[in-house]
């Protein structure tokens, strides 16, 4: 008999009986493959049968397993909860396989028990990364391996407190006859690893590739299914990586730790604002500082913005790298409308320096006082930081913890700070840290202010 089969989209499940080059559900192209259709038994054996009253159940303790990288810790939500399941996607290249190399032997040496399965590299290679990362004698098991059923039966023997699996995409269960990677793959993978660790207790981890191209099933498929989902960024011309949540059953997702990737692996960056900062040009036009909230830290961060000329008569150009493209094009559209300068036959380069990636309006003003300073080819002085909304009327807006900004800013030695009028008002007198706070309530107003 002829197996029934299906083209089902690899980034986020579709089903189509026919093939198409874009998926209807999610928009993306060339994402549908074909796939037979296996209905996948989801058995919950860990969980009772029957209903039970909510004052019968047992009070879970819920005992973290903290990590022996500090800054981990907070972006799990304070450390690992045994029986729970992450899943860390990034790029290939990033990083994953190294941090949870470092995690696992982090954890060995706690005297956790702990199963670092890969699908995708000997156990040489293996070892040659951890001669990099200076593991010498770690109580700490290795399986090289694919087949999920094996590993299973393996680590249930085994019974460590802590499981790793590099990568999902490499993995396949034996129940279904669908190639490694591909979605149902996947998830069957990712369901199977689930009831595992809940049956068991065991913190596991998941290791799942991510591609701009979609090419491969995207963990984005198994967000709903694991505890937690953590995304390590970083860009391939920049040593920093930045490991953020982006849920969290057992805890907030806001916070964030970044890394310095070197020769001896990961190491966490106790400063990232002193990091971020530390190559600034103090005496150039076209850079300010901004402080910015990233997870839940304040962060300070630079912007550098370029204006010139348009070679012959091309369109203008207008590249923005580390903020969101459609904002900068509204606040250039301010700086024209509401400050009097016109930008035909310029072309507009903005960037954050360090391959920062910063998503907050906060950085408005920054990106404003950037620009018009590369325009008067007049130096913002080194001593100064920005933050602050801008509205279409060129309305200065109130942001959220300008306390912390501040406290951030003096920290790292600002004198001055042009902020919103709306967040000094808010601040209590006493709070705030030595330093001259200058609030504005338009974009010409701070414009006056320092040029
Ligand atoms: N000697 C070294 N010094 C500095 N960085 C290194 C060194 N060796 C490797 N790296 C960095 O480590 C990265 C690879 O790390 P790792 O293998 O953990 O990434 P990964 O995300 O698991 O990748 P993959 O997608 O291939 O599994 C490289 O891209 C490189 O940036
Ligand atoms: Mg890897
Ligand atoms: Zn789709």
């Amino acid at each position: 008999m002829k197996q029934k089969t299906a083209f089902i989209c690899q980034n986020c499940g579709f089903h189509s009986p026919k093939w198409l080059g874009r998926c209807p559900n999610c928009g993306e192209w060339n994402t549908l493959i074909e796939e037979v259709e296996e209905k996948v038994t989801a058995e919950f054996s860990f969980l009772p049968s029957e209903p039970i009253l909510y004052e019968k159940i047992k009070e879970a303790k819920r005992e973290r397993i903290k990590t022996g990288i500090e800054e981990l810790n907070p972006v799990l939500g304070g450390g690992v909860v045994p029986g729970s399941l992450v899943l860390i996607g990034g790029e290939p290249g990033v990083g994953k396989s190294t941090l949870l190399l470092q995690v696992s032997r982090d954890f060995a040496a706690q005297g956790e028990g702990v199963l670092y399965v890969s699908g995708e590299e000997s156990l040489e290679q293996i070892k040659i990364r951890g001669d990099r990362l200076g593991l010498q004698n770690e109580k700490l098991y290795l399986l090289a391996e694919t087949n999920l059923e094996r590993i299973i039966a393996r680590a249930e023997k085994l019974n460590p407190q802590i499981f790793v699996l590099d990568s999902i995409q490499t993995i396949f269960s034996s129940k279904l006859s669908s190639g490694p990677g591909t979605i149902s793959q996947v998830r069957e993978v990712a369901n199977q690893v689930f009831r595992f660790a809940k049956k068991n207790q065991i913190a596991s981890f998941l290791i799942g590739h991510i591609t701009k191209e979609g090419s491969l099933a995207g963990p984005k498929a198994l967000e709903h299914i694991v505890d937690v989902v953590l995304y390590f960024e970083g860009e391939r011309d920049h040593s920093h990586r930045v490991l953020r949540a982006l849920k969290n059953r057992f805890g907030p997702v806001s916070e964030l730790a970044i890394f310095e990737m070197g020769t001896r692996g990961l190491q966490a960056i106790a400063n990232p604002s002193a990091f971020f900062l530390k190559e600034r040009p103090t005496k150039e036009a076209g850079s300010v500082v901004i402080c910015t909230i990233k997870g839940s830290r304040p962060l300070l961060a630079e912007i550098q913005a370029l204006v010139s000329s348009t070679l012959f008569t091309g369109n203008p150009r207008r590249m923005t790298i580390g903020l969101d493209h459609f904002r900068v094009a509204m606040l250039l559209a301010i700086i024209e409308r509401k400050l009097g300068f016109s930008f035909a036959g310029e072309d507009i380069y903005i960037n954050v320096a360090g391959g920062l990636t910063i998503d907050e309006p906060a950085t408005d003003l920054g990106v404003i006082m950037a620009v018009v300073s590369c325009l008067k080819n007049k130096v913002i002085p080194a001593d100064v930081t920005v933050f602050g909304e801008a509205g279409l009327s060129g309305e200065i807006r109130s942001v959220s913890q300008p306390l912390a900004r501040l406290k951030e800013a003096h920290s790292l030695g600002f004198q001055r700070v042009i902020m919103p009028q709306g967040n000094i008002s808010q601040l209590d007198k006493e709070d705030i840290p030595d330093m001259k706070l200058v609030g504005v309530k338009n974009v010409k107003q701070a414009l006056s202010v320092i040029f």
